[in-house]
This record gives C-alpha cells, structure tokens and sequence, in this order.
C-alpha cells in the first residue's frame, strides 16, 4: 500500500478537493511525488494530528490507521478534536480503526500473511505487535483502543452518532480466493469502519 493510497482512491472516486496530511515528511515527500508523476489536483501538508493547525473546512475527514498512534487518552482526545476543527458541522469523520473486539495471538490471521499478538496492556487499551509473515517480513506496534475510548475521545471533540461498521470482502476478493479463505478473518476481524457525525455548534 503507497502512503498515499486512501487519498488518492477519495479523489479517483469523485471528492472534489483533497487535503492530505501526515506527521511524516518522507510519507508527505513521496505522496508529492506520486502526485508530480500523476497529477490529480490532491495537496500534501506535514502535521501532527493531535496539534494540528485549521487547514479548512472539509465535509469529510477520514483517518486510515491513525488514532492507533496515539500514545495516551489524551492525545487520542486532541486528535479527534484537530479533526472536528478542520470539519464542517454536520460533516462526517470515517476512520479505519484496529478492531476493539480483536482477539489477538489466536494466529487465524496467518494466511493473510500477519500475525498480531498482545504485548501490554493499560487503561482502555491494548498495545499490540503485528508481524508480517510473508516475503518481506517486518513488525510494528500499535495501540488497540477500546470503543469507550474512541466513543469518548469521539464526544469530547462533538461528534456524535458513532458507527461501527464491519468490513466485507469484494466480489474480487471472494472470486481470487473463495468464500472458505475469508471465513477466519470475517470471524475475528483485525479492522473496522468508525464513523460519525459532528454536531452542530
Ligand atoms: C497506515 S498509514 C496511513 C495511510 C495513508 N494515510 C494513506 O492514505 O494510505 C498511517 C500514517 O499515520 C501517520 N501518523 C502517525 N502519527 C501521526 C500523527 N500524530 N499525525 C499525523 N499522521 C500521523 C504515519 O506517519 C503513517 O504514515
């Protein structure tokens, strides 16, 4: 997956102006590059979410595996509040957030080519390690946050009607593989959709 897959996926499906933004420059460095070789009309900024400047009023945010890097509640809690402040009201946040019900080191993630265990764990969450089993093999750590925790951080920053929306595999997917290779992952799913609306002033 390029940095810059989400933002450009938005903008191929028809949103009409496109901020993207990141803590890291050589995230934001190759996502200007991609956009030099294929130009779409998507701005790249550097930021950090959770102190991040008013870049304009977006009908929507989305956050692709990013609440996940916050390393207390309280950052968590200023990075849906900096989102809240770049968003019209009424307008949406949609985020692709670790799943709060995973139940990590079962290995029934193993052939999709990962394997996620449990390595501490602290008040409304659980800090995780994913090893990546295939060709290239590498690890991250991340924090699984409860939904109290996103419902919370999510209110604090007035947003309201969270949803909690499961991932389905595509046509392709269950073409490519077959229903049975799904059955494990749609059973303890690593990942889920969090939406939610924020409320008028
Ligand atoms: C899994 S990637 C997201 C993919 C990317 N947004 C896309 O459209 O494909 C998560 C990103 O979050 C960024 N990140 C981590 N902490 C951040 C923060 N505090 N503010 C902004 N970005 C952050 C990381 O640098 C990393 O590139």
């Amino acid at each position: 997956m390029r940095d810059c897959h989400y933002s450009r996926l938005l903008k191929r499906l028809g949103a009409k102006n496109v901020l993207g933004v990141d803590l890291s420059p050589a995230m934001i460095e190759a996502a200007r590059h991609e956009e030099s070789q294929n130009a779409l009309g998507i701005v790249y900024e550097v930021g950090d979410a959770a102190t991040m400047a008013v870049f304009g009023s977006f009908d929507v945010a989305t956050a692709a595996f990013l609440f996940n890097y916050a390393e207390d509640e309280q950052t968590l809690a200023q990075m849906f509040r900096s989102v809240a402040a770049n968003v019209i009201p009424d307008g949406r946040l949609v985020a692709v957030v670790p799943n709060p019900d995973f139940i990590n080191g079962r290995g029934d993630t193993l052939p999709y080519g990962f394997f996620l265990e449990k390595i501490g764990e602290g008040p409304m969450r659980l800090r995780v390690r994913m090893t990546f089993v295939g060709e290239e093999k590498f690890r991250i750590e991340f924090t699984q946050w409860s939904r109290h925790a996103y419902e919370d951080a999510l209110a604090q920053a007035g947003f309201a009607d969270a949803q909690w929306t499961p991932f389905a595999v595509s046509k392709e997917g269950i073409e490519r593989y077959g229903q049975n290779f799904w059955d494990a992952i749609l059973a303890n799913p690593k990942s889920v959709v969090l939406s939610a609306r924020k409320k008028p002033a």
